[in-house]
C-alpha cells in the first residue's frame, strides 16, 4: 500500500541480510567517457566542474629518480581527460627543502628542480587547457620555509629589513617562549633563533615559520605571486591553511582544556591564532586581486560549525568561492542520517564543496569500507559525492579503490607529524602513496625505489586492470562524471532532501524544471526496498528510468519501487509532468 508521506520505505518484502559478495552489475551502459564541458547557461566553470587533487611527489615519476613530477602528470592528462576531471589542483611544487614535502617554501615564484622547470609547468598547463582542463596552485600563504630568503634575512637581526615580515618576540622569561600557544605538529608554537635570541612563530613545524600578514609588505609581496602564476595560465589557488594567518597582535595565552592531545600536549582552545575576524578582511583583498585575474579560490578551511564555514563565503559572497566541507569530509561513519545531516547544513551555507579523501587524512575506501563490501561501498559514496549539489574534489588514486595503510614501523615514517606523534599519530605517509597505474613492480609509477613504498593492495587496484572491466571502480567514476556532465539537474538542479529519517536510506532529487533526477543510496548491509510516493514529489512513475546503479536486484516490475541489495545505489531521471504534459 502506497503510504502517505513523500517517502517512506515500504516493505514488501521482508528486510532481509544479504552478505552481498556478487559482482557489481550497471544496468546503464557506461557512456563514453570524454568529459563534455558542461554548456548551460552562465555558472561559472567551477560551479560544474569536478577538481582533482595530485600530491606531485607520488603521481607519475618520468625520470625514474622515484619521486613524481611534472611531467609525469603532463604525460597523465589524457587519463584525466578520459576519466573526466575538470581541473586539477597540484599540491606545492615550488622549491622547497621538502621538510613538509613542499608546504615549506622556499620561493614562491618557481619550481622544485625535483618537480622540473617553469618551462615544464607552461606546457603542463598548456597541455592541459589544451584538453579543458584548468590548473590550480597549492597556495601556502600563512608560512613559508625557514629557508627562505625573506625569512634568512628576517632572523639576521634585530633591525634587518624584513625581521617585521615574521612573528619575533622576546620571550616571557627566561627559558621560556612568550606565550603558550603549541603548534599543530606538537610542542611549543615558538622556536628561538640563537643570532637574535629572539622567539619566532610557526602554527605548525619550526620548519615552517608563520609570515606576518599585518606587514602591508608581506601582502604585497603574496598578492603578487598571485599574479605570476596567473601569467603562468594558473587558474585558481587552493588556500592552505587560511585559518591561521592572524594571531592576536597582544599574544594572549589560549586556554586550555583537560586532557592531552596526540603528541602528549595539553589540549587547547586555539581562540587568539585561529580564525581571527583579521582573516576575513584578508580574504576580501586577496579575491579582489584573484578576481581581476578569473582565478578562483578554493579553501583549506577546517570549520567546526556550520557558521564558521558560512563566514568564509563572505558576507557578500566576496571570500572563498569553494570553502571545503570538512565536517562533511570527517563523518567518518557510514551513517545516512549522518550525511543527509551535513549536506542540510552545507545547503544552507553558500555553493557547497564536498571532500571525502586528501594528502591530510586516512583514505574514504579505508575509512568506510567494511573489510567485505569495500567496493560496493566505494561506489556508494562515489555516487552521493559525484550527484550532490555542489563542487566535488577528489584525491588522486580514489578512483580505483586506493586504501590507507600506515607505515607499521617508526623508522619507516617520511611525514614529520608521524615522526613526532608516533605511535598514536602514525602521520600521512599512508594516505600518499604513488599512483597505481599497473600491477607492474612499482605501480607502474616508477622502475627505481619509490619515495614511498606503493601499497600492497595495488595489483587488484591499477588503472591499467581496471580501465579494461566494466564493473570496475574506475569506469562507474568514468560513468558517473560522464552522466553529471551531461545532466543539467545534476549540474544546477535544486537539492531535495527525502527519506527524512531513514536510518538506512540517504534519497534525494535534483530537479531543474525540466527533469528530475533521484538518487537512493542504500547505506546498509540490507536489503531495502522503497517505493516513494512519487506523485506526490510531482513525478510521474511511468517516465522513471534507470540510468546508472549497482543495485543487483532485477528490475521491479512496477518502475515507481526501487529495489537496493546492500550498500548499492540507483540513479533515476524522471520527467517532470509539466513537460510530459507539454509534449502530449
Ligand atoms: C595543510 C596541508 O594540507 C598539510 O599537508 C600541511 O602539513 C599543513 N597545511 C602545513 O602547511
Amino acid at each position: 500500500m502506497r503510504q502517505r508521506s513523500a517517502w517512506k520505505p515500504v516493505w514488501r518484502f521482508q528486510q532481509r541480510l544479504i552478505q552481498a559478495t556478487l559482482a557489481t552489475s550497471l544496468i546503464a551502459a557506461l557512456t563514453p567517457a570524454l568529459a563534455q564541458k558542461p554548456q548551460t547557461e552562465s555558472a561559472p566553470w567551477w560551479r560544474h566542474a569536478v577538481f582533482y587533487e595530485i600530491y606531485p611527489r607520488s603521481f607519475a615519476d618520468s625520470n625514474n629518480d622515484g619521486l613524481g613530477d611534472l611531467k609525469g602528470i603532463t604525460s597523465k592528462l589524457d587519463y584525466l581527460h578520459q576519466l573526466g576531471v575538470d581541473a586539477i589542483w597540484i599540491s606545492p611544487c615550488y622549491p622547497s627543502p621538502q621538510f613538509d614535502f613542499g608546504y615549506d617554501v622556499a620561493d614562491y615564484e618557481n619550481i622544485d628542480p625535483m618537480y622540473g622547470t617553469l618551462a615544464d609547468f607552461d606546457e603542463l598547463t598548456r597541455e592541459a587547457h589544451r584538453r579543458g582542463i584548468r590548473v590550480i596552485m597549492d597556495f601556502v600563504l600563512n608560512h613559508s620555509s625557514s629557508q627562505h630568503p625573506w625569512f634568512l634575512e628576517s632572523k639576521s637581526s634585530r633591525t634587518s629589513a624584513k625581521r617585521d615580515w615574521y612573528i619575533w618576540r622576546d620571550g616571557k622569561s627566561a627559558g621560556q617562549p612568550p606565550n603558550n600557544w603549541q603548534s599543530d605538529f606538537g610542542g611549543s608554537a615558538w622556536t628561538r633563533d640563537a643570532t637574535t635570541g629572539q622567539y619566532y612563530y610557526h602554527y605548525f613545524e619550526a620548519e615552517q615559520p608563520d609570515l606576518n600578514w599585518r606587514n602591508p609588505a608581506v601582502e604585497r609581496a603574496m598578492f603578487d605571486v598571485t599574479r605570476f602564476w596567473h601569467r603562468h595560465g594558473v587558474d585558481g589557488f587552493r588556500l592552505d591553511a587560511v585559518d591561521t594567518l592572524f594571531e592576536d597582535p597582544e599574544l594572549k595565552d589560549n586556554p586550555t582544556l583537560a586532557g592531552k592531545n596526540e603528541f602528549g600536549d595539553p589540549q587547547m582552545k586555539n581562540v587568539n591564532n585561529d580564525k581571527l575576524p583579521e582573516v576575513h578582511e584578508e580574504l576580501r583583498r586577496l579575491r579582489q586581486v584573484t578576481d581581476e585575474n578569473g582565478q578562483v579560490l578554493i579553501g583549506e578551511t577546517w570549520t567546526e560549525s556550520i557558521d564558521e564555514l558560512k563566514a568564509y563565503y563572505g558576507a557578500h559572497n566576496d571570500e572563498i568561492q569553494l570553502p571545503m566541507d570538512f565536517m562533511f569530509a570527517t563523518v567518518n561513519k557510514l551513517s545516512a542520517p549522518e550525511f543527509r545531516r551535513q549536506i542540510g547544513l552545507a545547503e544552507s551555507a553558500g555553493w557547497p564543496v564536498f571532500v571525502l579523501s586528501n594528502h591530510d587524512m586516512p583514505r574514504a575506501y579505508t575509512r568506510y569500507g567494511d573489510g567485505m563490501h569495500n567496493e560496493q561501498i566505494a561506489k556508494l559514496m562515489a555516487g552521493m559525492m559525484l550527484t550532490l549539489r555542489g563542487t566535488p574534489i577528489l584525491y588522486y588514486g580514489e578512483e580505483l579503490g586506493m586504501a590507507t595503510h600506515p607505515p607499521e614501523r617508526k623508522e619507516d615514517v617520511k611525514d614529520p607529524l608521524g615522526i613526532s606523534g608516533w605511535p598514536q599519530q602514525k602521520g600521512r605517509d599512508g594516505d600518499r602513496r604513488p599512483m597505481q597505474w599497473s600491477a607492474e613492480t612499482n605501480a607502474g609509477f616508477t622502475h627505481v625505489q619509490p619515495w614511498l613504498p606503493v601499497d600492497a593492495d595495488f595489483k587488484q587496484h591499477n588503472v591499467a586492470i581496471e580501465k579494461d572491466n566494466p564493473q570496475s571502480l574506475l569506469n562507474f567514476y568514468r560513468a558517473l562524471l560522464a552522466l553529471r556532465h551531461t545532466n543539467p539537474a545534476l549540474l544546477d538542479g535544486e537539492y531535495v532532501p527525502l527519506a527524512g529519517n531513514d536510518a538506512n536510506v540517504l534519497a534525494y532529487l535534483r530537479r531543474t524544471k525540466a527533469e528530475t533526477i533521484a538518487v537512493v543510496l542504500n547505506f546498509s548491509v540490507e536489503s531495502q526496498e522503497l517505493e516513494p510516493n512519487w506523485k506526490a514529489l510531482g513525478i510521474d512513475s511511468a517516465t522513471l528510468k534507470v540510468l546508472l546503479t549497482t543495485s543487483e536486484e532485477r528490475a521491479a516490475k512496477q518502475p515507481g519501487i526501487v529495489q537496493l541489495t546492500p550498500y548499492s545505489l540507483v540513479i533515476l531521471r524522471a520527467e517532470t509532468k509539466g513537460k510530459k504534459a507539454k509534449q502530449e
